[in-house]
This record gives structure tokens, C-alpha cells and sequence, in this order.
């Protein structure tokens, strides 16, 4: 399966069959993440078929269920780290479902995780992915329009750029909010920003991440 197909047949799915994660998809999954660490100084940690361990943390996420393994998105706390820990979850997300797997996004912020994983003082628990094979493959959500989304003053736009808008577009945002915008600038620059809210800044992580695949990322440079 290609980026691009991933990023169309991804939705969030929460609740999940009782069909254990194999080894080979674990390792591979896992190689995944030890690069997406290698290039973001983050600890990502892969916890499989462990299901107590979810059930604790989720016991208030009444929406959720079968939910078996999850990915613990932490890094050090700091600037900079939300947006990482957006554009290197997504990146596992898509890797997740190029292998046949499903994802949710979860908000997590419940001290008890971060003693449960042994985080060190000075990391964060930023999120958890919801990770397994969905009982369904979720649905479409609603987007804005191209035009609270993007902005551009050339006439025609390239194509790339609207090709990495629309697959923005199709991008998970906490509640929905899809709050981030891509500028066209000379040059072949794109500049992505956000309106303030909650998660914003890990959702425009997760945006530019998809605006890339979507883009081709030779076509143009991140201002
Ligand atoms: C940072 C972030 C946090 C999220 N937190 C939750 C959550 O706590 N509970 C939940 O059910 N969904 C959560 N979601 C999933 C969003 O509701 C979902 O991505 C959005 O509604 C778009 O739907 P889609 O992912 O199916 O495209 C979260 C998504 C993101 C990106």
C-alpha cells in the first residue's frame, strides 16, 4: 500500500477485535518506531497485547474497547516537542496501516501512565495511539473548506500544493478542529501555522506530515 492510499482509507477506529498483533507486524511496526526515535531524540514506546494495562488508563474513555496495545508518544517537555510528536505519531499511524493495522489518537494526560511506563521526570506522556485490528474501518470525517485552510496569491496554484492540502485535509485532529493553514510563499516556500486550541500544535505536526506525502517532498521547502 502506498502513503497516499493510507492516508485516504485511515479513519480513527475505536474498538477493536480480539485478534492479536504477530510478531512479524510487532517487529516491523516496531523498526518503525526505533527510526522515528532515531530522528527525533523522542522515546516512542510500542506496548502490545497488553490489555489490563489500556483498560486502566482508559477506564474514563467510555468510547473505546478491545483496545489490546497502543503506542505512548513521550518526549522531553519543551517547545517544539508537540509538533514533533504530531509529524512522528502520524508517521506511525500510516506505517500502522500500510500493515493492515487500525489507530486512534487519544488525549492522555492521567498521571498514572506515566508511572505505569516509568517515564524519566523531565518527558511528557503527550498522547497514545490506540493500536489493533478495527471490528470496522471508521468513516470520513467532516472537512473545511479550501479556503480556511489554505491561502496563495499565485494564479494558476501549483498542483502540489493543493495536493498537499487535500491531503491535509484528510488528516486526524483532536475533536475535529482542523485548525492549521498552509501558505504558499516565492520560492516554492510553504509556511504552515495554527490557530491556538487544544492539541493544535500536535495537530499541526500530524497536518504537516500528511501536507509532505501529499505535496511530494521535493516540491517545495517548509519556511
Ligand atoms: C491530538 C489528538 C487527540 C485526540 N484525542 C482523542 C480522544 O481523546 N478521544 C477520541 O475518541 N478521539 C480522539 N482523537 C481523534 C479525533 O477525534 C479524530 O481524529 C477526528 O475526529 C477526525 O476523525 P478521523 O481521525 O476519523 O479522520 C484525537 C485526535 C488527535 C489528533
Amino acid at each position: 500500500m502506498e502513503l497516499l492510499t493510507a492516508i485516504q482509507q485511515r479513519h480513527s477506529v475505536r474498538s477493536y477485535l480480539d485478534k492479536p498483533i504477530g510478531k512479524d507486524v510487532c517487529d516491523k511496526l516496531q523498526g518503525v518506531i526505533d527510526e522515528c526515535n532515531a530522528q527525533s531524540g523522542l522515546h516512542i514506546r510500542l506496548v502490545t497485547n497488553e490489555p489490563k494495562a489500556f483498560d486502566s488508563f482508559m477506564a474514563h474513555y467510555g468510547k473505546f474497547s478491545g483496545v489490546k496495545s497502543y503506542v505512548a508518544l513521550i518526549g522531553k517537555k519543551g517547545e517544539g516537542t508537540d509538533e514533533k510528536i504530531g509529524y512522528y505519531g502520524e508517521k506511525i499511524v500510516l506505517a500502522a496501516q500500510m500493515m493492515g493495522l487500525n489507530t486512534c489518537w487519544v488525549a492522555m494526560t492521567y498521571k498514572k501512565v506515566k508511572s505505569a511506563l516509568n517515564i524519566a521526570k523531565d518527558e511528557k506522556i503527550y498522547c497514545v495511539l490506540a493500536l489493533g485490528y478495527g471490528a470496522t474501518q471508521g468513516v470520513k470525517h467532516k472537512n473545511k473548506t479550501l479556503e480556511e485552510v489554505c491561502k496563495y496569491n499565485v494564479n494558476p496554484v501549483p498542483e502540489w500544493f493543493m495536493n498537499g492540502v487535500n491531503a491535509a485535509l484528510l488528516a486526524p485532529t483532536a475533536m475535529n478542529q482542523q485548525k492549521f493553514c498552509f501558505s504558499l510563499l516565492s520560492g516554492n516556500k510553504v509556511e504552515a501555522t495554527t490557530k491556538s486550541g487544544f492539541y493544535s500544535k500536535i495537530d499541526l505536526g500530524i497536518a504537516k506530515y500528511h501536507f509532505e506525502v501529499g505535496a511530494g517532498k521535493d516540491n517545495f521547502n517548509w519556511q
